[in-house]
C-alpha cells in the first residue's frame, strides 16, 4: 500500500514530552494519528510546523514548566505563519481554560483522552478556529480509533490500562486521566503480536495502575482477564523475549501476579512498586489502603517466587503531618527492602486534592532535608547493587548504538543500562555479557564468550 504520508505535503511535527511513560506512549500515538496529514517528526522546535507540548500535572514544578516553554514558543510562532501550537496531556486536562487565558496564542488544548480527534482539531485550527479546546472524557475509548502502532527498535511500550480510581489524597491523576479503564485483552494481544512482528523483543505494559488491569477475555466470554493471565498469554508469543509492566500499586499485587514472576521466565526480575512512605499513619492519611507490613509481605512473597527479584519505588517526603518518627519509618523500610533505583519527591500540594487543604503542611526546608537523606541511602543501595554485579554474567538486550564508535547499549534483566563494544548489527539480540565496570548510572561489560557471536541470538 502506498504510504499515505507521501500523498500530502510534508510538514514537521515537534513533540515535547513531560511526565510519565504513559505520556511517552501517548506522544508516539499522537505522531501516529498526525502522520496521514503529512506530519513527520523533527527534534527541533524551530523548524516545526506544529509543536505539541504533552504535559504533566503531577507536581507544581512540572506544571509551571509548561508556561515557561510556551513563553519560548511564542516568538517562533509569531515568525512562522500557520504554525500550530497544541498543549496536550495532564496540565491541559486540569488547566485547559487557564492555558487559553495565559497563552492565547495556543491553538489547541486537548486532554489525554481525546487525542484520537487531533486531525479534526488541526483542521479546525488551520481554518482559523482559535483556541480549539477538547478536554472531555469521551464515552468512546480512544484506543478504538488509533492506528496500530509500529515497533521502533527492540523495546516497545504497550498501554493496557488507563486512569485511576484510587484517589490517593496527594495525587491529581484520577482527575487528569479519569476513571480506570482496561483495554480488551484481544486488542492488547493483537497489538503485541504486531509489535513483535515489527522487531520488538521486549514489551513494557503500561498503566497508571497497571496491575489493576481487568479486561475482557480474548474470547469475549464475559469473564475478566487479570494482568497475570495477560502476561501468561503474552509469554506464548514467539519472539517476545522480555515482558515488564509499570506502574503497579501494592494493593493490586495479587497472588496470581506474584506467582507469574516465579513461572514466566520472560517476566523480568525487576519491579517498580511505589510505596510512598514507610509510616502506617502517613500511608493511611494518603489513602494508600495498605500498611508497611503489607508491603514487606508482598516483597517477601515476590522474592520467594523469584529469588533474584529487585525493586524500585516512589517516595514522597514531607507529606502533611509527617513527623521525624514517620520519616524514620520510611528510612527503615528502605533499609529492610533494599531498592536498586527509585524516584523520590518533596510533597507538592496540588490544587483540588484533599491533602493540599490540610493545615499541618511540612516546611519546605524540612521536606528538602528529608529528601536528601533518603536519596543518599537510595543512591548508596543502587551503588552497592551495581558494584556487586561486577564479575557476574547477564543476558542483555542490545537496544541501540552508544555514544562512542563501536559501543552498543543494552539493558540488563534489572533494567540497568549496560555498555559493551559490539557490532551494531547485533542490536535486537539478547547476548550474555560479563560485567566489568560500574559508571554513575550504568555498567560496562564485555562479551561473556571470548568471541562476539557471529549471528543474532
Ligand atoms: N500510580 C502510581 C503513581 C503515579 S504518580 C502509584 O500509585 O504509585 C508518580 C509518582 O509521583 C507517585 O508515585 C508519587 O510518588 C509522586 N507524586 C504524585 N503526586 C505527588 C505530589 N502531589 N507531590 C509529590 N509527589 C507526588
Ligand atoms: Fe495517583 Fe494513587 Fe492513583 Fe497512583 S494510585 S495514580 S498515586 S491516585
Ligand atoms: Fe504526569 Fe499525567 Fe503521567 S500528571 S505523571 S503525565 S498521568
Amino acid at each position: 500500500m502506498e504510504d499515505p504520508t507521501k500523498l500530502v505535503p510534508r510538514k514537521k511535527l515537534f513533540i515535547k514530552t513531560y511526565g510519565c511513560q504513559m505520556n511517552v506512549y501517548d506522544s508516539g500515538r499522537m505522531a501516529d494519528v498526525l502522520a496521514p496529514l503529512g506530519y513527520a517528526p523533527t527534534d527541533q522546535p524551530d523548524d516545526a510546523d506544529m509543536v505539541i507540548l504533552n504535559t504533566c500535572h503531577i507536581r507544581e514544578k512540572a506544571a509551571e514548566k509548561v508556561f515557561s516553554d510556551l513563553g519560548r514558543l511564542r516568538p517562533l510562532k509569531a515568525a512562522k505563519e500557520g504554525m500550530i501550537i497544541a498543549v496536550a496531556g495532564c496540565v491541559a486536562q486540569a488547566e485547559g481554560a487557564e492555558i487559553t487565558a495565559r497563552a492565547p496564542f495556543v491553538d489547541i488544548v486537548l486532554g489525554p483522552q481525546t487525542y484520537h480527534r487531533l486531525p479534526e482539531m488541526v483542521a479546525r485550527a488551520t481554518r482559523g478556529g482559535k483556541g480549539v479546546l477538547d478536554t472531555e472524557f469521551p464515552a468512546e475509548p480512544k484506543f478504538d480509533f488509533l492506528p496500530a502502532p509500529r515497533a521502533e527498535g527492540p523495546t516497545a511500550f504497550l498501554s493496557i490500562q488507563e486512569g485511576c480510581d484510587k484517589f490517593c489524597t496527594f495525587c491529581v491523576v484520577p482527575y487528569t486521566r479519569g476513571a480506570e479503564y482496561s483495554r480488551p485483552a484481544a486488542d492488547i494481544l493483537r497489538e503485541a503480536r504486531g509489535l513483535v512482528a515489527g522487531g520488538a523483543r521486549e514489551i513494557t505494559l503500561l498503566g497508571q495502575n497497571v496491575n489493576a488491569y481487568h479486561g475482557d477475555d480474548p474470547a469475549r466470554s464475559g469473564a475478566s482477564w487479570t494482568l497475570a493471565r495477560l502476561i501468561r498469554d503474552l509469554a506464548e508469543i514467539d519472539g517476545l523475549a522480555r515482558i515488564r509492566y509499570t506502574t503497579s500499586h501494592p494493593r493490586d499485587m495479587g497472588d496470581d501476579l506474584i506467582a507469574a514472576h516465579g513461572d514466566v521466565p520472560q517476566l523480568m526480575p525487576f519491579l517498580h512498586l511505589p510505596v510512598q512512605s514507610g509510616s502506617d499513619k502517613i500511608l493511611a492519611a494518603m489513602n494508600r489502603g495498605h500498611t508497611a507490613k503489607d508491603y514487606l509481605n508482598i516483597i517477601d512473597k515476590l522474592r520467594a517466587a523469584r529469588s533474584d527479584m529487585t525493586l524500585s519505588s516512589d517516595f514522597i517526603t514531607g507529606y502533611p503531618g509527617e513527623t521525624d518518627a514517620d520519616f524514620d519509618a520510611t528510612m527503615e523500610l528502605i533499609n529492610t527492602v533494599g531498592f536498586i533505583q527509585s524516584f523520590s519527591f518533596k510533597y507538592s500540594p496540588r490544587p483540588g486534592t484533599p491533602a493540599a487543604g490540610i493545615k499541618a503542611q511540612v516546611p519546605d526546608d524540612l521536606k528538602t532535608e528529608r529528601l536528601h537523606l533518603l536519596q543518599q541511602v537510595l543512591d548508596a543501595q543502587l551503588r552497592t547493587f551495581n558494584t556487586n554485579c561486577v564479575g557476574k554474567t547477564f543476558d542483555i538486550l542490545l537496544t541501540n548504538s552508544g555514544r562512542y564508535p563501536g559501543q552498543v547499549v543494552g539493558r540488563s534483566p534489572y533494567l540497568q543500562p549496560v555498555h559493551v563494544m559490539a557490532d551494531p548489527k547485533h542490536i535486537g539480540s539478547i547476548v550474555p555479557v560479563k560485567i566489568v565496570s560500574v559508571e554513575a548510572y550504568s555498567l560496562g561489560a564485555v562479551w561473556a564468550d571470548a568471541l562476539e557471536p557471529a549471528a543474532s541470538a
